[in-house]
C-alpha cells in the first residue's frame, strides 16, 4: 500500500515540485520543422487554390529569418518548482500577474498539457499516469472556452452532457435553469452562441462546468470580462456548489476582492513561482498599515509581486 495514502485523506488536489518549460529544442516539433521546409519549397508563393499561407503571416513562403524565428525560440520557464495541496471541499485561489503560471498550472491539473517534472494527483489519481480517471473528476472552465457558434446555448449543453453520459429531457430543464439561475434571458438560450457577448458565452461556459456535477472544478478566470451584476451571480453559484455539493473548487482571478470573498486559502505566483500561500487573512498580515488603513490582498498582490519597470525591460 502506498505509505502516503493515509496523509492524503482528506487532500483532493496535490501538486509536488511541478516544473514546466515552453520553447525547449525538444519541443521545436517536427510539425514546425514541417512547416519551415515547406515554406522554403513554396518560397515564390505557392498560389495554390488552399492559399498556402502559414500562422505567421509569411504570405509568400518564409525565408531564412523566418525559419530561425520558428526554432530558435527562448526557453520560458511558465512552472517553476510548484508545490500545493489542496484540501477537499476547499476554495483555493491562484492569483499573480501575466504570464506567471496560473494557466499552465491549470492546464497540466486538467491533464492537457505534460509536466516536465514532478508529481500531481486528483482525488487520489496520478494526472499524468492515470488521465481518464482526472477527466471524470474534474471540468475546467477557462476564459477562451469554446463552443459550436452556430448552435445555441442550450444545444451546445445538451452536447456536452452527452459527452458525460447525461441525457433526457430532465437534463433539458435542469440546463434552463442553470442558464435562467446565471442570468441569460430564456431567448438567448435557443438562439446562436455567435450572436451572443463575451460575457454571456462565459456564463454557458459556467454552466456546462455545472452540469455535469463535478468533484473538483477547475476555473481559469471565470469573471473576466463579466459586468458586475453577472459577476456576482456567478460567484454565487461558485460558492453555492462549494457549500452545497462540497465541490472543491480552484480558482484563478485578477479580481483580488473576489479571491478575499470567496478563497479559503491563496497561493500567490510570480515568475512561476509561489512567492506566498495562505489564508486571505493571514496574507495581508504580510504588509504593514497604510494611512491607519487595514492592508487589502491587493496590497498584498502589490507588495509580493512588485518589480521595478526598469526590471521588467531587462
Ligand atoms: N503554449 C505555450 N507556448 C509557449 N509559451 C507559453 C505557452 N503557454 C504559456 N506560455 C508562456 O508561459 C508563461 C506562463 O503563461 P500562463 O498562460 O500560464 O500565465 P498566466 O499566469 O495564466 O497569465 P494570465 O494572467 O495572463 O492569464 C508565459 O510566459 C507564457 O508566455
Ligand atoms: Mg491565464
Amino acid at each position: 500500500m502506498d505509505p502516503k495514502k493515509p496523509s492524503e485523506k482528506n487532500i483532493a488536489i496535490i501538486v509536488d515540485q511541478v516544473n514546466k518549460q515552453f520553447g525547449k529544442p525538444s519541443e521545436t516539433t517536427w510539425w514546425k520543422n514541417l512547416l519551415t521546409n515547406f515554406n522554403h519549397k513554396t518560397k515564390n508563393g505557392a498560389a495554390n487554390g488552399n492559399g498556402a499561407q502559414n500562422g505567421n503571416g509569411a504570405k509568400n513562403g518564409a525565408d531564412k529569418s523566418t525559419a530561425n524565428k520558428l526554432t530558435k525560440k527562448k526557453t520560458v520557464t511558465a512552472v517553476d518548482n510548484v508545490s500545493f495541496d489542496i484540501k477537499a471541499g476547499e476554495i483555493f485561489g491562484v492569483l499573480g500577474p501575466n504570464g506567471s503560471g496560473k494557466s499552465t498550472l491549470i492546464r497540466i491539473l486538467a491533464t492537457l498539457l505534460l509536466p516536465d517534472t514532478g508529481e500531481l494527483t486528483i482525488l487520489g489519481h496520478d494526472v499524468v499516469k492515470n488521465p481518464m480517471q482526472v477527466q471524470e473528476v474534474i471540468n475546467r472552465v477557462s476564459v477562451e472556452a469554446s463552443f459550436f457558434k452556430k448552435l445555441s446555448p442550450m444545444e451546445n449543453l445538451i452536447y456536452g452532457a452527452r459527452l458525460y453520459g447525461i441525457g433526457g429531457k430532465s437534463t433539458q430543464k435542469k440546463i434552463e435553469e442553470i442558464l435562467i439561475r446565471l442570468g441569460l434571458e430564456k431567448r438567448s438560450i435557443y438562439s446562436p452562441m455567435e450572436e451572443m457577448s463575451r460575457g454571456m458565452q462565459q456564463k454557458v461556459a459556467i454552466a456546462r462546468a455545472l452540469l455535469t456535477r463535478p468533484k473538483i472544478l477547475l476555473l481559469d478566470e471565470p469573471t473576466t470580462g463579466l459586468d458586475p451584476r453577472s459577476k456576482r451571480e456567478v460567484q454565487a453559484v461558485i460558492r453555492e456548489m462549494n457549500e452545497e455539493d462540497g465541490t472543491t473548487i480552484l480558482l484563478t482571478t485578477h479580481d483580488m476582492q473576489e479571491a478575499d470573498n470567496l478563497c479559503n486559502r491563496v497561493a500567490i505566483m510570480d515568475k512561476g513561482q509561489v512567492v506566498a500561500m495562505d489564508t486571505p487573512e493571514q496574507l495581508k498580515t504580510l504588509v504593514p498599515q497604510t494611512n491607519g488603513h487595514a492592508p487589502s490582498l491587493e496590497d498584498v498582490f502589490m507588495e509580493l509581486t512588485g518589480r521595478k519597470l526598469k526590471e521588467e525591460h531587462e
